[in-house]
């Protein structure tokens, strides 16, 4: 699977916006994220402080190299083993993502278009299955 010419643009045009209010949309993520699915609050227990910038700095830099994916392999690897050291499964995947899109929404209001919206939630599931295959072989070996 790949992502379209159209979902890159359309990720890539919110690039600006969703920069500036990375912050923002994080912490809205997770105010979301644990109240809508409280089961999501054990896996961030021994979370360290700064992981609200490090999620926001891998949305940034996510939508920077949409199209170049290859420059995300290290960071993928990372977040792959943080994961698994966590416990994180396939079914949280969409409880953040929809924490994540319905947080972008409420941050970025109209300026984010229901285009923008759709464009994220294919780039998001993109990703996802990446993290998640990559996850697999991580837990398998353990
Ligand atoms: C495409 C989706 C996701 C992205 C881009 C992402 C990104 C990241 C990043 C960048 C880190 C920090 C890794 C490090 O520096 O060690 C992280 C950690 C973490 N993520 Fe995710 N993540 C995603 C999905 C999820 C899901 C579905 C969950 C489950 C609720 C989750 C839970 C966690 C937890 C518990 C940590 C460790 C927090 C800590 O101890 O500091 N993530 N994630």
């Amino acid at each position: 699977m790949s992502l379209s010419q159209t979902t890159i643009t359309s990720v890539k045009e919110t690039i600006p916006l969703v920069g500036e209010n990375a912050e923002k949309i994080t912490t809205r993520m997770y105010e979301i994220l644990f109240s809508k699915y409280p089961e999501t609050k054990p896996l961030f227990e021994n979370a360290q402080s700064d992981q609200h910038k490090k999620l926001a700095g891998a949305i940034a830099a996510f939508a920077g190299n949409i199209d170049n994916l290859g420059a995300l392999s290290g960071a993928v690897e990372k977040m792959a083993t943080t994961h698994v050291a966590t416990n994180v499964l396939p079914i949280h995947y969409p409880m953040v993502g929809d924490s994540l899109i319905t947080a972008m929404g409420d941050v970025l209001g109209d300026d984010l278009t229901e285009d923008h919206k759709k464009a994220w939630i294919e780039a998001y599931n993109f990703l996802g299955d990446i993290l998640m295959k990559r996850e697999q072989e991580l837990y398998e070996q353990k």
